[in-house]
């Protein structure tokens, strides 16, 4: 038995894929990889790594099986799982929407692990979240797993939605963040390279603060301000524009979303 099968080697596959490999979790021939195109069969290949293309092959011979596909594509790869005990052994589905309750129905008896990891997995900084339907020893390898591309933590399934503005989509709401800022001190004559550095730089130290000082965030915030001074000017006016009010409503309308796309 192979000790990890993925099924669907792109962006996530890949980066998770690299991450096992990086901090030595698993070796080449502990694993099967499933592809969809030929030339990325060849490529694994001829790099040392068993291939396949039919995902029986996956079903009966991989003790962890890591789903990464989209989920469109469920009914057509695994329509014929249901047939197959998986047993003592277990399934790591990322598949952003889809519940325990339907994997459970393709992969009979398994320990299914449910994950939700974010784009920076593709530098090795994701964010991870799982929930699982038993707790043993596959769970921790699949926090291993998830620890080798970044940092992961435990919730409830109904907190997968209610976290998701806080790891998935977070990347896209900091980006936005970061490109107005950078933006308007474009407009103001920096150089983009110099504005987007010290941006960037900027709010990686800040996030660093938040998560090694036992400091209330309201207080990292005051110790940054003094008054009459000129961070409290900005603020005064994020303030004045509701700035808290639009970052709930954000929050709101995705985690909304989030229940409706799981139904
Ligand atoms: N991207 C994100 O931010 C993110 C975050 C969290 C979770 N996810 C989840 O991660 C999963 C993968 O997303 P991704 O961004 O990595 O997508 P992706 O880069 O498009 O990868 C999907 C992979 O599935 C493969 N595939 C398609 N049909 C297949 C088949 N019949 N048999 C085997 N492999 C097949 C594709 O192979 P080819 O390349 O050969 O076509 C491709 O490599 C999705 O379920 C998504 O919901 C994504």
């Amino acid at each position: 038995m192979y000790e990890i099968g993925i099924l669907g080697v792109g962006k996530m596959g890949g980066s998770i894929l690299e991450g096992m490999l990086t901090n030595d979790l698993y070796s080449k021939k502990d694993m099967l990889l499933m592809v969809h195109s030929k030339d990325k069969f060849e490529d694994y290949k001829e790099d040392g790594f068993n291939v396949t293309f039919d995902p029986v092959d996956l079903f009966y011979s991989c003790k962890t099986i890591i789903i990464a596909i989209k989920p469109q594509m469920f009914k057509e790869v695994l329509n014929c799982c249901d047939k197959y005990d998986f047993d003592r052994r277990s399934i790591i589905s990322i598949a952003a929407g889809v519940k325990i309750e339907q994997l459970e129905k393709y992969f009979k008896n398994a320990t299914i692990i449910r994950a939700m990891p974010n784009t920076p997995a593709l530098i090795s900084s994701a964010v991870t979240t799982v929930c699982f339907n038993k707790d043993n020893e596959y769970v921790t390898s699949a926090i291993n797993i998830f620890n080798s591309i970044g940092k992961t933590y435990k919730v409830t399934e109904e907190e997968m939605d209610t976290t998701l503005p806080l790891n998935g989509s977070m990347p896209a709401y900091a980006y936005l963040f970061m490109k107005a800022f950078i933006d308007a001190a474009v407009k103001a004559g920096i150089d983009p390279e110099i504005a987007k550095g010290l941006c960037a730089n900027s709010v990686i130290s800040s996030a660093k603060m938040v998560l090694s000082t036992s400091e209330t965030i309201e207080t990292l915030i005051d110790n940054v301000c003094s008054k009459g001074g000129t961070t409290i000017a900005g603020l005064d006016k994020l303030r004045e524009e509701n700035f808290e009010k639009a970052i709930y409503d954000c929050y709101d309308a995705c985690v909304k979303r989030s229940i409706e796309l799981g139904k």
